[in-house]
């Protein structure tokens, strides 16, 4: 695989702990992913809603009709929300952070610690290699991105999300999606990719290919706690950036690792 990248792109690939080697063919412009050798350290307007798709599943009929609500009656929904037991032992829900008018949407898992109490997604360690992984494709968090998670509120201990929390949380990330129609959706690690896809492969079954979520191309990729843990992945994850930016341009998918 190989991808354009500018001075700036591989200062920060470097950080996130992919190294890049220069192409013979194009060495000025192009790269290639190797794995990493070394440890790194340690409410604005919003676009009409698009149709829902005729195969869409039905939401569940919750009270307040969340598939109806706009951008902040929904923010308000989650913030008042007590549909299941997490509620109790919340300081914030974590609704989402970015643009409004995203092109891209980074779903993770469930707010950790520090996400619980500043009420904002990734802002811990797994948030600061998420970072560096956008600033690798020339993103930020609050300029063509949006950032959410499947569930809104904490699970204690950092425990695996449970199935009736999910099935609870569901709805709000759905019309999310529907009110920001993102171009493009990275699901990061099991969960996420549970909660869009429906699926229980594992990642390394369904990475390197376009999946579909109403309609928007979603790419799946390792969650970026799970590549703090597993640094070899990293460059898996790069390839799957790669993927993601080229299913967003409408380019075919060049061959991924
Ligand atoms: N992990 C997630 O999946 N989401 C967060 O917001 C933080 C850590």
């Amino acid at each position: 695989m190989s991808v354009d990248l500018d001075a700036r792109q591989r200062a920060m690939l470097a950080e996130i702990g992919v190294r890049v080697f220069a192409a013979p063919a194009r060495a000025a412009a192009t790269a290639q992913v190797v794995p990493a050798a070394r440890p790194q350290p340690s409410a604005a307007p919003l676009r009409a809603a698009p149709p829902m798709p005729r195969d869409a599943p039905a939401l569940p009929s919750r009270a307040g009709g969340i598939e109806l609500m706009e951008w902040d009656a929904l923010a308000q929904a989650v913030a008042a929300c007590r549909a299941c037991q997490l509620c109790a032992g919340r300081r914030n829900t974590v609704f989402g952070v970015g643009d409004p008018q995203a092109d891209w949407l980074i779903v993770g898992e469930a707010p950790g610690e520090q996400e619980d109490l500043q009420g904002e997604p990734f802002v811990g360690q797994a948030g600061k290699l998420l970072d560096n992984m956008l600033k690798a494709m020339g993103l930020e968090r609050h300029h063509k991105v949006y950032i959410a998670n499947v569930l809104k509120c904490r699970p204690p201990g950092n425990r695996n999300p449970e199935p009736q929390e999910v099935a609870q949380c569901e709805p709000f990330l759905r019309r999310q999606v529907q009110l920001l129609q993102p171009r493009i959706i990275l699901a990061m690690g099991r969960f996420a990719v549970q909660s869009l896809l429906g699926s229980s492969e594992p990642i390394g079954k369904l990475r390197g290919r376009g999946h579909e979520y109403m309609g928007v191309p979603v790419v799946v990729t390792y969650h970026p706690a799970y590549l703090l843990r597993n640094l070899a992945d990293k460059a898996k994850a790069w390839a799957d950036l790669c993927l993601a930016q080229e299913l967003m341009r409408g380019q075919p998918p060049a061959e991924s690792t």
